[in-house]
């Protein structure tokens, strides 16, 4: 049984979709350990503590320093045994020694077709904004393992939408969640807890 950490910031919708992955059986072999969360607002706390998931807020803020968040951050991680980490829309930067400690071991989902729209400052609706800006037809979403650059880690999954003329950041957002991150990051986190994704040569190879 694979054991998850999801680290959120926000509404929690991928988280959602990771619930009910879990509950309906389109997720197997994993389990939520815990919720982990940087804003003590997130709904995202909400969704946790409606299913009875063990849910926490570690804020850089409560912190004196980096290095004492950092550290509370692997501490909570090391005690609930955690297999997998999943950032699903946690907009907090990972500290390496996470990242060596839990190499291959940490997903994260984000809402372009990766290389496009990735990088500092790319994030929620400025994916979105830098999209369609561009005059892109297609967008989509990815899910790839997090390495020591943003967004940079081997890609596991992607999963193309299309841009409509009439788009704004809010419909596309919503669009790419629905027929992509909700439909990728579980399937991801299925794939895994069922060991069919192995990395090779920096890439991801899927037994299928
Ligand atoms: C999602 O769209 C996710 O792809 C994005 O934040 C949103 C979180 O929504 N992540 C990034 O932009 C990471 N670079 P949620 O809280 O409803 O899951």
């Amino acid at each position: 049984m694979l054991n998850l950490a999801v680290c959120v910031s926000g509404g929690g919708t991928n988280l959602q979709a990771i619930i009910d992955g879990i509950e309906s059986g389109a997720i197997t072999n994993a389990r939520i350990k815990a919720v982990i969360s940087n804003n003590p607002g997130a709904y995202a706390l909400e969704r946790a503590k409606k299913h009875g998931i063990a849910s926490v807020c570690i804020s850089p803020k409560q912190f004196g320093s980096r290095e004492e968040f950092n550290q509370a951050l692997l501490e909570k991680l090391d005690s609930c045994q955690v297999d997998l980490v999943v950032l699903a829309g946690f907009l907090v930067v990972l500290p390496e020694t996470l990242i060596q400690k839990y190499q291959n071991r940490v997903i994260n989902i984000h809402p372009s077709l990766i290389p496009s729209f990735c990088g500092t400052g790319y994030y929620g609706l400025k994916v979105h904004e830098g999209a369609l800006k561009r005059g892109v037809k297609v967008t989509g979403a990815t899910v790839h393992f997090v390495d020591e650059g943003t967004d940079t880690g081997p890609i596991i999954l992607q999963q193309p939408v299309m841009v409509e003329q009439e788009d704004t950041p809010e419909l596309l957002q919503r669009r790419v969640m629905e027929q992509a991150e909700w439909k990728i990051l579980p399937k991801a986190i299925d794939l895994i807890a069922n060991g069919k994704v192995r990395v090779e040569d920096g890439k991801v190879l899927i037994q299928e």
